[in-house]
């Protein structure tokens, strides 16, 4: 087996790469859905929302750099444009949302769709023992995980 200067199979890292850059894609549609709903939320509880958004897209952003550099480290090209991000995009990309129920759900549809994609990478990661990719679909699993949760008690007080 061909390992490259990190220790790691190189075909296989090829592939951690691609599937991270569809990560970074989706990745960079859930930053933009989160600005969507930072500016165009309204009514009386905009104040907290409009906050709350922009921590996430604050931390998102600070993903979305840790998971193009990871592309990097593990001998791929992060993808960069618009087109190849909406080429490789699987989630639902809200338009002009104001309504607060509807911004929370789109981030609970987001985030549970990125959760999956992470899932994945990690499997093929612990396959050849990348830990790097592990630790980091890890920690972002936790946190989303945790966010998730938050949404939800946050939508179960309309229910
Ligand atoms: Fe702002």
């Amino acid at each position: 087996m061909k390992t490259n200067i990190l220790g790691l199979a190189v075909k296989e890292s090829e592939v951690i790469a691609n599937e991270l850059n569809i990560l970074l894609s989706n990745f960079q549609v859930y930053y933009q859905n989160l600005r969507g709903i930072h500016w165009n939320i309204r009514g009386k509880r905009f104040f907290d929302l409009h906050v709350k958004f922009e921590e996430l897209y604050t931390d998102s952003q600070i993903k979305i750099d840790l998971i193009a550099e990871r592309v990097l480290t593990v001998g791929g090209t992060p993808l960069h444009t618009f087109e190849d991000y909406i080429q490789n995009n699987q989630l639902v990309v809200g338009k002009n949302i104001s309504n607060d129920e509807k911004a929370v759900q789109l981030i609970v549809t987001s985030l549970s769709h990125l959760l999956k994609m992470e899932r994945e990478i990690l499997t093929k990661s612990s396959e050849i023992n990348d830990e790097g990719t592990n630790a980091m679909m890890s920690d972002f699993i936790a946190e989303q995980e945790k966010t998730i949760w938050m949404m939800q008690a946050w939508l179960e007080e309309s229910l």
